[in-house]
């Protein structure tokens, strides 16, 4: 499948009318948010001015109307029947943005707040700290379902219901190796939005792309991509970005990076033997060396937010099961194991753990894990990595 990634240097305002109708999956636009007013904030310790360029600042209630309504209008058409389209913003435009949306046609779905994890001090201390961002999203239709890969985001969330509020840091010095947008949006970010709401292959749409967050996000997740830019500066940006995934290691760096998301829920992954895999699905434990031996679990971070098991042999007939209780193991001697029909023979302590063993579904492997198997290896991956 060849991916495209398509990058218009232009205004959207004319650039929308060449895109035809029908022919897009997903929306996502982060649009000027008209706070350029010399207003100060912090970044890597340092006070800076909250300006991010002409083409951010200030203007009249009207004209942020205008510019909503008409950015808005031209898009809907562009969607297919069942696509959708996210808006992020703030106070300044977000509230513009939801009336426009209503006005033209749209049904309003949710309204994500996404909490940023590292926000910036408020200088002032005459507020409360911002660290929140909101993000509309809304389908082209308000009697046509619309696509949501519901399940991808409840397994994304260890399991539950995915909520409204999304906790992710915000953008990272990994993400700005290429130079950086003043208001650039984090890849985890967009994946996110990409993942709940498109399938491989499928066309994303940024008509004010930046330095093609969405289109890196989209790239690598398969999905194609047409952004739009009016500054030479970003078009040339968004190209750097673009060319660096061509480079297959700094792209599963990238990739490695965005799934390595300090609140997602993480998958014990463990080679047995047929027999014994056999076996600790049937009790429903599934057991490590404990100690100095080379089979002990490291505790690394996210431990506490394992959530799955998968158990395979040799890379094959891998299975997913979920833990009885999430990041939680038990120290069992040896004699403890054998009680219960196991023969482990190479520690006198063993560190157990319980999941329930009806099987669940996911959606791939990891690639490589037949490789670096392991007979007494057990590693820790992102849920993610099966997604
Ligand atoms: C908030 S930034 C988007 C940042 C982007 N999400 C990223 O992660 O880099 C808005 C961008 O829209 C561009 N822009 C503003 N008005 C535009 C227009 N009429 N047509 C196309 N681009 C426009 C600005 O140059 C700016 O780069």
């Amino acid at each position: 499948m060849s991916i495209a990634f398509q990058l218009v240097h232009g205004d959207c305002f004319y650039e929308l009318k060449t895109i035809p109708d029908n022919s897009i999956d997903t929306i996502f636009a982060d649009p000027p948010y008209f706070l350029s007013n010399g207003g100060i904030s912090v970044q890597s310790g340092k006070q800076v001015c909250v300006d991010k360029g002409d083409w951010g600042k200030g203007g009249t209630p009207e004209h942020i109307y205008n510019f909503n309504r008409k950015w808005l209008e031209l898009c809907r058409p562009k969607l297919k029947d069942d696509g959708t389209i996210w808006i992020s913003g703030t106070y300044h435009n977000i509230f513009v943005v939801q009336r426009c949306l209503q006005e033209c046609g749209y049904k309003i779905l949710n309204i994500i707040t996404w909490q940023k994890t590292d926000p910036p001090p408020n200088l002032s201390c005459r507020y409360f700290n911002f660290s929140t961002e909101l993000i509309i999203w809304a389908r082209k239709s308000p009697k046509i379902p619309h696509k949501f890969n519901y399940d991808v985001m409840k397994e994304l969330n260890g399991g539950k219901q995915m909520t409204d509020v999304w906790r992710l840091p915000a953008v990272g010095k990994w993400e700005k190796t290429c130079g950086k947008h003043p208001t650039q949006k984090p890849l985890r970010l967009l994946y996110r939005i990409i993942l709940a709401s498109t399938n491989k292959g499928g066309t994303i749409l940024d008509p004010f792309a930046g330095s093609s967050t969405t289109g890196i996000a989209a790239n690598l997740l398969e999905r194609n991509f047409i952004g739009i830019e009016k500054e030479q500066e970003f078009v040339e940006l968004s190209n750097r970005r673009f060319n660096e995934l061509q480079d297959s290691e700094k792209r599963q760096k990238l990739l490695d990076n965005i799934k390595k998301n300090d609140s997602i829920a993480t998958v014990l992954v463990n080679h047995a033997r047929k027999e014994l895999r056999e076996l600790m699905i049937e009790k429903g434990i599934c057991y490590l060396r404990a100690g100095d031996s080379k089979g002990s679990l490291q505790v690394t971070p996210g431990f506490e937010r394992m959530k799955y098991v998968l158990l395979h042999t040799n890379g094959e007939n891998c299975q997913m099961f979920k833990l009885k209780k999430e990041g939680t193991f038990q120290i069992w001697t040896k004699e403890n194991l054998e009680k219960y029909g196991f023969s482990p023979e190479h520690s006198p302590y063993y560190i157990v753990l319980h999941f329930d063993n009806k099987p669940m579904e996911f959606l791939q492997t990891p690639s490589g894990l037949k490789q670096r198997m392991n007979t007494y290896k057990a590693r820790l991956y992102p849920i993610t990595s099966f997604i």
